[in-house]
């Protein structure tokens, strides 16, 4: 049963939460694992990621800290998927904070499977469901500090329709995830306008981010697959 629950909240949690933040943490993460960093930990407070992170050898760790699109001061990274270099990852622990993505993901690290989706690898996202058939999966989308964001909408339509074209008969839980596939089926084509028109997107261009908004919205472009390890740590499956 698929839902899409940002819309409407509630305190259960499904068997496979697959946690969206197109503009850019989950697009970040899924970067950072497939230029090989180890794993990826993701926190909602940068008090805690500086606490966590300070036990690690520092060669063997990278801090990105992002608060409203921006570099956190003292942080190795910002939330740029296009600094997640081999050269720089491969082979460390990234610890990150975001504004709205990470908390996103914290919000159901209790679920039994979580996975990171964004546009670039919604591919290996959707054979992966496919594959597991989980019985509930929510798409959840991170939104902007508590409210709608139609980027993640658009991705978690994106992922809808993909599965719907392999399995014709997966079950819709809520009307969200047919109203996202409706506004993924209205973008597809211009993926990099709607980026370009909604409110993080323009906050992004406001920062020069226009490099991140057209590496953000490349379709099924990278094969990994970011999954929970233990709660906020994800790694490569
Ligand atoms: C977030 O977590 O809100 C975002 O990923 C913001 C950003 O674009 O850095």
């Amino acid at each position: 049963v698929y839902h899409t629950p940002e819309l409407t909240p509630t305190h259960d949690l499904p068997d496979c939460a697959v946690v969206i933040d197109v503009l850019r943490a989950t697009t970040t993460i899924s970067t950072a694992l497939n230029a090989g960093a180890e794993a990826v930990q993701a926190f909602s407070s940068l008090e805690q990621l500086l606490e966590v992170s300070s036990t690690w050898l520092p060669e063997k760790r990278l801090l990105a800290g992002e608060r409203g699109g921006a570099k956190v001061e003292g942080c190795d990274l910002g939330n740029s998927p296009l600094d997640c270099s081999p050269e720089l990852v491969q082979g460390k622990r990234l610890f990150i904070s975001t504004t709205n993505g990470t908390r996103a993901l914290q919000r159901v690290e209790q679920s039994h499977t979580v996975l990171a989706a964004a546009l670039i690898n919604r591919k290996t996202i959707v054979s992966y469901l496919l594959e597991k058939n989980p019985s509930t999966v929510w798409l959840l989308g991170s939104g902007w500090q508590g409210g709608y964001s139609l980027e993640d909408a658009v991705c978690a339509g994106a992922i809808a329709d993909l599965l719907m074209q392999h399995q014709d008969n997966i079950e819709i839980g809520n009307d969200e995830v047919i109203a996202a596939r409706a506004l993924y089926t209205q973008w597809q084509n211009n993926l990099l306008e709607m980026f370009h028109k909604c409110s993080h997107g323009q906050r992004l261009l406001g920062l020069n981010c226009h490099e991140d908004l057209k590496y953000c919205a490349q379709t099924d472009f990278l094969d990994i697959l970011p999954i929970q390890k233990e709660p906020g740590v994800l790694i490569k499956g």
